[in-house]
């Protein structure tokens, strides 16, 4: 909560103008702030004089402020426009003297700015309720329920694949990939440490032994020459994730698989949206596996998505998310209940038709922070987040690096204790974690350790806007 001094007078020149000048002992970041400046001094047009009054301030862009009179005093709120503006609001209170003389406070109110947040809207609504209104929640049908269906299609055309098998989470995406492709007992399975471990361990549950990879320094995806060492008489398939929406090297990737005979999953439950070559990432591989969980960008709540253009492998995990069935009880494969109810699957349909706009607003706020950072990326202090040519980006999230590692852990806090909640992704990598410890003898990573001890997420979902952009960037120069 932070205070402004606010004085407001009836310009001398115009009777319907007011003019503000405002004072504030807090040096503040925000747009409001800059009203705050000391000795700002600002314009307000006024609709109607005094019984009501409505002003368009310029300066605060997108601000709507209303002055209701009553006899003694006047109280100002200030609307910000929610999307623009969700995570600050302001409200303002004083009164006005016979010298037209408006004496008040703005109290500032800055609220948590979370690393994703999911944008559900009427649509979504719309489309849950109709489940409801239907009663029809789920199917046990091989091919699943309406709504799961529907959402295959919508995603098959978006990523322009062949099939498009819906799951209840990026996890059991993965494990029933790691399953159709016949990996089990004895098999290795090559994968960064560098991710979420929902990618080891569904390599784990099919009973197959992940072998981790390091990852390199550029995009913090699986490195190409430490592939090479690891690939034995053992290995079966690579994992090659996707992290933070940056798509993996896919074309040594697919060389380095070709010439060893091994089959590629693509771990893309970060990477709706990023595109590899003009290609959709999740469809280079043989299989490609996504996430809708509630922080992704696109989300079910919990839900996930296999790709592929391989009739069989398809067939596959339809009977896999359904205990091996295919007509009644007459298990085929080993299966479990991986089916996505239609709950969830009518909330994603939904969201897919705002997919391309929850990607744009995305990159909109990557752009604006890369040059809102750029200038402290000159002095090294900080390492941003490039395309290339062939890699382009969802921006899930927007990964940053530094120098020195406490000054990562200086940049966190700033930014929390400023209400953003930058976050860490992945420390420590799974190889560190105590039961793959106890699993797996991986010797050294230095690019992993690396890499969790450095780098900060920082926010630029769809409901960030310019001025929490300049929340951090601010913030961040001033830790650093
Ligand atoms: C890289 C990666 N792999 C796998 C998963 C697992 O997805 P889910 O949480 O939907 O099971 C996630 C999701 O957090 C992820 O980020």
């Amino acid at each position: 909560m932070f205070l402004v001094n606010l004085r407001i007078r009836r310009s001398r020149y115009f009777r319907n103008d007011i003019q503000v000048f405002c004072q504030s002992h807090h040096l503040l970041t925000h747009p409001l702030i800059e009203i705050g400046q000391v000795g700002s001094k600002f314009v307000w047009l006024a609709r109607r004089a005094f019984a009501y009054w409505g002003f368009l301030c310029k300066n605060l862009k997108n601000a709507i402020i209303t002055l209701a009179p009553n006899s003694a005093s006047l109280r100002i709120s200030v609307a910000h426009r929610p999307e623009e503006y969700k995570y600050c609001r302001h409200k303002c209170s004083g009164f006005i003297n016979k010298q037209y003389t408006f004496i008040g406070v703005i109290f500032i109110h800055l609220s948590m700015i979370p690393i994703n947040q999911p944008w559900i809207g009427e649509e979504e609504k719309r489309e849950v309720l109709s489940v409801l209104d239907e009663n029809a929640l789920t199917s046990s049908a091989k091919d699943g329920g309406k709504r799961v269906q529907a959402l295959e299609r919508l995603l098959k055309d978006y990523l322009k694949v062949q099939h498009v098998v819906i799951v209840n989470s990026g996890t059991s995406a993965l494990y029933s990939a790691v399953l159709a492709l016949g990996i089990g007992q004895g098999d290795e399975v090559l994968l960064p440490s560098f991710t979420f471990v929902a990618t080891a361990n569904s390599v784990v549950a099919a009973g197959a032994k992940p072998v981790f990879v390091d990852i390199n320094r550029e995009d913090y995806t699986i490195d190409i020459a430490d592939l090479k060492t690891k690939i034995t008489k053992k290995s079966k398939a690579i994992i090659p994730v996707h992290l933070y929406g940056h798509p993996a090297d896919m074309d040594e990737i697919s060389e380095i698989a070709y010439a060893h005979s091994l089959d590629i999953i693509e771990d893309a439950c970060q990477s709706l949206g990023s595109v590899y070559r003009n290609a959709q990432t999740g469809t280079l591989g043989k299989l490609g596996c996504f996430s809708f969980y509630a922080s992704k960008v696109l989300t079910a709540g919990e839900g996930g998505a296999v790709a592929t253009n391989d009739d069989n492998l398809a067939n596959k995990i339809k009977m896999i998310r359904n205990h091996g069935m295919v007509e009644g009880y007459d298990t085929r494969v080993l299966g479990l209940n991986l089916r996505l109810p239609e709950l969830s699957a009518a909330l994603a349909k939904a969201q897919m038709d705002k997919l391309q706009k929850l990607l744009d607003l995305r990159r909109r706020n990557a752009n604006v922070l890369t040059g809102l950072l750029l200038p402290l990326t000159k002095e090294r202090r900080i390492n941003i987040p490039h395309e290339t040519a062939k890699k382009r980006f969802n921006w899930y999230l927007y990964t940053v690096t530094f120098q020195e590692d406490y000054v990562r852990e200086k940049v966190r806090r700033a930014l929390a204790s400023d209400k953003i909640a930058a976050t860490v992704y992945y420390n420590p990598p799974v190889h560190k974690t105590p039961y793959y410890q106890t699993i797996a003898s991986t010797k050294s990573l230095p690019n992993t350790d690396w890499a969790s001890e450095h780098v900060l997420s920082l926010p630029v979902h769809s409901f960030v806007g310019a001025e929490d952009l300049e929340r951090i960037a601010t913030s961040i120069e001033k830790a650093i």
